[in-house]
């Protein structure tokens, strides 16, 4: 899995949060490695749309096709944001399963197409069940109304788990139907801890914030990463030797699942 490693064969992708952090770094590794990459992100970006609207979601498939043609080797749904608001459902859920939604007729052309999406570790903490719920059934309108609600009781820091947890398992349910496995597709998550990035750098800024950071999420091999950490397997999920993997959740947290959650997780 290092750049050493490159493959040989050019593959086309599409990732969205191409703009910054691990969107921007799974961009650059995987151009450095020869294939072609359709970067999607708010602004300045191969592709500007809003994943949060449905103007944005709806307008991706077309864009894509107009820069690349009707085939995508790999999508990659890494745009998403951590807010104590709404805006964070509609990103971090809606906008991921839409953009997989809408370029999975694309990556039905591939020869060896591949999905992931980027969860977090935080799908394992505490979340709102309601809200969980929601998203399971993907009520937008009453999930953005849960929320909303959450925010204004000071709930708000529940919003961003839930999200994180509900798409998870949305990877772990779709994976194994026919959309995606009896086409071939393997779809997988990643679940990082805490990455270097600009979503966590006001959090890390003081000593206090990031000892706070690093109680909730313990990370023993290595501390916070760089983004290049997740893009490196992100990079792998998607590449053609992947080919049997497919409804994991791949926690890349330095430990921190293993510290949290310990080592009876398979009951
Ligand atoms: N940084 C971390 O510690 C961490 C940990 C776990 C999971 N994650 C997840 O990783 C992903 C990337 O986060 P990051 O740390 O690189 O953050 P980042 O803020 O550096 O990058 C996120 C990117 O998503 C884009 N984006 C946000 N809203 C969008 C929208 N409506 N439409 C299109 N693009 C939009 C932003 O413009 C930005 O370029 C997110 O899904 C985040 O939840 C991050």
């Amino acid at each position: 899995m290092s750049t050493a490693s490159a493959c040989t064969t050019p593959r086309t992708y599409v990732v969205t949060g191409a703009g910054s952090g691990i969107g921007a770094a799974t961009a650059a590794l995987l151009r450095s490695r020869g294939h072609r990459v359709v970067g999607v992100d708010l602004r300045g970006s191969d592709i500007d749309a809003d994943l949060s609207t449905d103007a944005g979601r709806g307008s991706l498939a077309d864009a894509v096709r107009e820069a690349i043609g009707d085939t995508v080797d790999g999508v990659i749904a890494v745009a998403g944001v951590a807010l104590p608001t709404s805006l964070t459902v509609r990103v971090n859920y809606f906008g991921a399963v839409a953009t997989l939604e809408a370029l999975l007729p694309l990556l039905r052309n591939s020869p060896a197409p591949r999905a992931a999406v980027v969860a977090s570790f935080s799908a394992l903490q505490q979340n709102d069940a309601q809200l969980v719920d929601l998203l399971r059934v993907g009520d937008e309108d009453a999930a953005v109304a849960r929320a909303d609600g959450l925010a204004a009781e000071g709930l708000g820091d529940l919003i961003y788990p839930s999200t994180k947890r509900a798409i998870a398992e949305w990877v772990r349910e779709r994976a194994v139907t026919p959309e995606w496995a009896a086409s071939g597709i393997p779809l997988n998550a990643v679940g990082p801890g805490i990455i270097l990035t600009p979503m966590t750098e006001p959090l890390l800024a003081t000593p206090e914030g990031r000892d706070a950071l690093m109680q909730v999420v313990p990370m023993p091999l290595a501390g916070p990463a760089r983004p290049e950490a997740i893009a490196e397997v992100l990079a792998w999920l998607t590449d053609a030797p992947n080919a049997h993997m497919t409804g994991q959740v791949v926690f890349v947290d330095g430990g921190a699942d293993a510290v949290i959650r310990g080592p009876r997780v398979f009951d």
